[in-house]
């Protein structure tokens, strides 16, 4: 079966699964926050409709100046980008040619973008086993021979974060031998002080990711960013295609800074639904990555070797879950789910119930 590259596609896997199109379906395959997009943003964007008829501002000076105030970096370090997925392909050009070291199981784009820029890979495993930590020795070991690590913080698919610790000696020994960390931090705005903004400025090896997606619920209109050294953030400006971010987005991004309410709302939500499920779903023998995240990989450990047949139950009887297959050594065995509303999660934890009791 040719199982799709990512989640959130409800009607395609439908379709492969021979469901009835109108069955009513809960996603748990993509990562976006259950509270948003937050309830102002309808209006605006209606009252943003001459945007449309007007190109962009080339350098979309307001957003990047409220980014750099909201980050607390320079202007001259902040680059607005056409989503998260933008800002893996700009990054992965800058290394064009070049040797990358990739964490794994992560997401899939940095493998994706670094093959399109002809970047020679080598994958380090974190492992299960070792609650997917990061290898710490064996990456500073393996770092000089490398242009660029990527890693994800919290990592999708496992939720883990490598302490801000370890990242602050992997950019030390990348200085000695100038190799760059690039960070995605696509969902770090779902756990409380985890970004890395503050080490833009004392290190010019580190580039860091940003998508303004996963936490407004807005994966239609393409928002993302980055962050790095000025001199690194002109040259991949130089690589971007003019007016790759459109009127809409570029309009919204003040606003949706300033609404700092609709952020801790959803962190005190994540907070409290992520205990619950989690325990929840560990109570009765499942395997819950230690994710600090939006989202955990599950494995019934009682059947390891039934992770398809897990799926394929909980499919049919209403839940979609990502599957795992196209993440480098997880091999399908894993599944991974959004947390979601309250309602939502305990129709998930009743759902493995019954998997329990049938199997
Ligand atoms: C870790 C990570 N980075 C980046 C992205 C891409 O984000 P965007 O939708 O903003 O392009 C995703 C999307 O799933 C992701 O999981």
């Amino acid at each position: 079966m040719k199982w799709p590259e990512h989640g959130g596609q409800p009607a395609t896997m439908k379709q492969l699964f021979q469901l009835d199109k109108e069955k009513t379906i809960l996603d748990f395959s993509a990562n976006l926050n259950p509270l948003g997009p937050p309830e102002w943003l309808k209006k605006e964007l209606n009252g943003q409709y001459e945007s449309l008829t007007r190109y962009p501002d080339p350098s979309y000076s307001r957003s990047i100046a409220s980014l750099a105030y909201h980050e607390r970096v320079g202007e001259g370090e902040v680059l607005l980008t056409n989503g998260g997925a933008e800002a893996i392909f700009l990054a992965a050009k800058y290394f064009e040619g070049k040797k990358a070291l990739i964490l794994q199981p992560t997401f899939v784009e940095y493998a994706r973008a670094c093959k399109h820029y002809h970047i020679e890979t080598e994958d380090i495993g974190l492992l299960p086993q070792d609650g997917f930590a990061l290898p710490f020795d064996l990456v500073m070991e393996k770092l000089h021979e490398k242009d660029v690590l990527f890693l994800c913080r919290p990592n999708n698919p496992t939720g883990t974060v490598v302490p801000e610790k370890q990242i602050r000696a992997l950019l030390d020994e990348g200085l000695k031998t100038n190799t760059y960390v690039v960070v995605d931090e696509a969902f770090v705005d779902f756990v409380p002080d985890l970004s890395l903004s503050a080490l833009v400025a004392s290190y010019p090896n580190l580039l860091l990711l940003r998508s303004l997606t996963k936490m407004y619920t807005i994966p239609g209109i393409r928002l993302g960013y980055m962050m790095g050294n000025n001199r690194l953030i002109n040259i991949l400006k130089a690589e971007q295609i003019p007016w790759s971010i459109n009127a809409y987005a570029d309009a919204i991004v003040p606003k949706l800074l300033e609404d700092k309410r609709f952020v801790d709302r959803t962190k005190l939500w994540l907070q409290e639904q992520s205990q619950k499920v989690r325990s929840s779903i560990a109570s009765m023998g499942f395997y819950v990555s230690p994710s600090r995240a939006n989202f955990y990989l599950l494995q019934d450990s009682q059947h390891p070797q039934q992770t398809d047949e897990l799926f394929r139950y909980l499919f049919h009887h209403g839940v979609l879950a990502r599957h795992t297959h196209n993440f480098k050594g997880l091999d399908g065995n894993f599944l991974r789910l959004a947390i979601r509303s309250e309602e939502e999660n305990g129709y998930l934890v009743s759902a493995l119930q019954k998997w329990r009791i049938v199997t």
